[in-house]
């Protein structure tokens, strides 16, 4: 492609596990009402993980779907970014499990952490990953946030769901796509929203788990104050930045932690409510997962059109915040990929799992006769170990000598 290059969102697609948990199931578990739930969050139910899920299974999921979209095979991935605060590991990193597990053989992989914020960060890195030359990046959010919450707590355990969001970000000729983006972080607000312990400051203990060190811990109303001061300035701007009034935003996504924190934002900004989407009744606060949920539903919705600006906007652990100005450029509704391209885009996914068992026991192999290290002379190696297994089959005789 000659020229000026944009990045597009070509593919989209969401992931949520079954599991419902209502406010009513959480009033068995800790001293909370429906009531009290809605009226200061707006939160009806969330979605959790079963014991068989993880971080890269939804990860994994939403990124199928945002590569059928799209029409592209997996194979033409040139970098996956997952953004997460609850990654599958500490290392290494989610991404380069979705990448193995989808068959991106030619795709750079890393996670991004930046809390709530980490989705748009990582849409960010990827507009200016294509405008570079890249051709397709794969960008998910997606996070397990039920396996790090203290289900005793209820400052904190009602308001987080499980869920993975997924676009894939392409390179494109027409000036649409995303066309600002504004990235913040204030660090001294670190201990507002974080997990203690299991990192290099607090390593994990018996007594960092008995104090329940490992679980997320929040200020909820200084992290509160941050988020409707935050909102409003970054979508301005933001806006600004793309070179629009604020009476152009056709749509807003913002990141969905509260309703409360929406209207605020929708009342500083002087924008009518119906220009913000909101879906954190069903699925409370997913995290980097949020955004791009919402995105997913918006378009399911109708509510986002071929031309639209569209405004994306996060807050949350850091503190961090981002907000991306995109103009939509893919026709919608969506056309089905024609069959030949959907076939060609899904016989990836089992031949991946294929190439990854493959892999991995050619691996085992190698170690097997080389060693770890490998060596020079593997036919010697696999002489020595043709006649191990000949001495082992020999009726012993005798106190076993000394080992090699
Ligand atoms: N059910 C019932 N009562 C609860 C409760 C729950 N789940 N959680 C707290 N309460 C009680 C408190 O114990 C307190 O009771 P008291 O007045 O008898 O002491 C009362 O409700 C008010 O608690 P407080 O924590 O001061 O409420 P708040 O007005 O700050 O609202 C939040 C709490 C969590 C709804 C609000 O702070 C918030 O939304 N913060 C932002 C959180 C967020 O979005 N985090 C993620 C950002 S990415």
């Amino acid at each position: 492609m000659n020229g000026a290059r944009y990045a597009q969102i070509t593919g989209w697609g969401m992931y949520v596990p079954e599991k419902v948990l209502t406010n009513e199931d959480l009033s068995h578990i800790v001293d909370t009402t429906d009531e009290w739930i809605v009226t200061m969050t707006g939160i009806r139910e969330r979605r959790v993980v079963g014991d068989k899920e993880s971080t890269a299974t939804l990860a994994i999921r939403s990124a199928r779907a945002a590569l059928l979209v799209a029409g592209i095979a997996a194979s033409e991935i040139d970098l996956i970014i997952v953004a997460t605060i609850t990654p599958e590991y500490l290392f290494p990193a989610t991404a380069s499990v979705v990448q193995d597990a989808i068959g991106a053989t030619r795709a750079g992989a890393f996670d991004l952490a930046a809390g709530c914020s980490g989705f748009i960060y990582a849409l960010t890195m990827a507009n200016a990953y294509v405008r570079g030359g890249a051709d397709h990046v794969l960008v998910i959010g997606a996070e397990t946030l039920s396996r790090i919450l203290d289900w005793t707590d209820r400052n904190t355990c009602v308001l987080f769901g499980d869920g993975a969001g997924a676009v894939v970000v392409s390179a494109s000729a027409e000036r649409s796509g995303v066309l600002a983006s504004q990235l913040g972080s204030d660090g001294s607000g670190a201990e507002l929203l974080y997990v203690p312990a299991g990192g290099s400051r607090v390593p994990t203990t018996h007594e960092t788990i008995s104090s329940g060190g490992h679980f997320a811990r929040m200020n909820g109303r200084e992290v509160f104050r941050f988020a409707t001061t935050i909102m409003p300035q970054a979508v301005e701007a933001v806006v600004g930045d793309a070179g629009w009034q604020k009476a152009d935003i056709d749509l807003v996504i913002p990141h969905q932690a509260n309703r409360r924190i929406i209207e605020s934002a929708t009342k500083r900004l002087n924008l009518p409510p119906d220009k913000f989407f909101v879906n954190v009744d069903r699925y409370g606060n997913t995290s980097a997962a949020s955004i791009p949920i919402a995105l997913c539903e918006a378009i399911a919705a109708g509510r986002v059109k071929q031309g639209d600006k569209l405004v994306l906007v996060g807050f949350g652990a850091g503190l961090s915040w981002a907000a991306a100005a995109l103009e939509w450029g893919a026709a919608l509704p969506v056309k089905p990929q024609p069959w030949l391209r959907r076939l060609a885009v899904s016989i990836w996914f089992p031949l991946a799992a294929v190439r990854s068992f493959w892999r991995r026991t050619a691996r085992h192999v190698y170690n097997w006769i080389l060693g770890p290290v490998g060596k020079d002379d593997w036919r010697g190696r696999l002489r020595d170990r043709a006649d191990r297994i000949g001495e082992r089959s020999k009726p012993s005789s005798g106190p076993p000598g000394p080992k090699e």
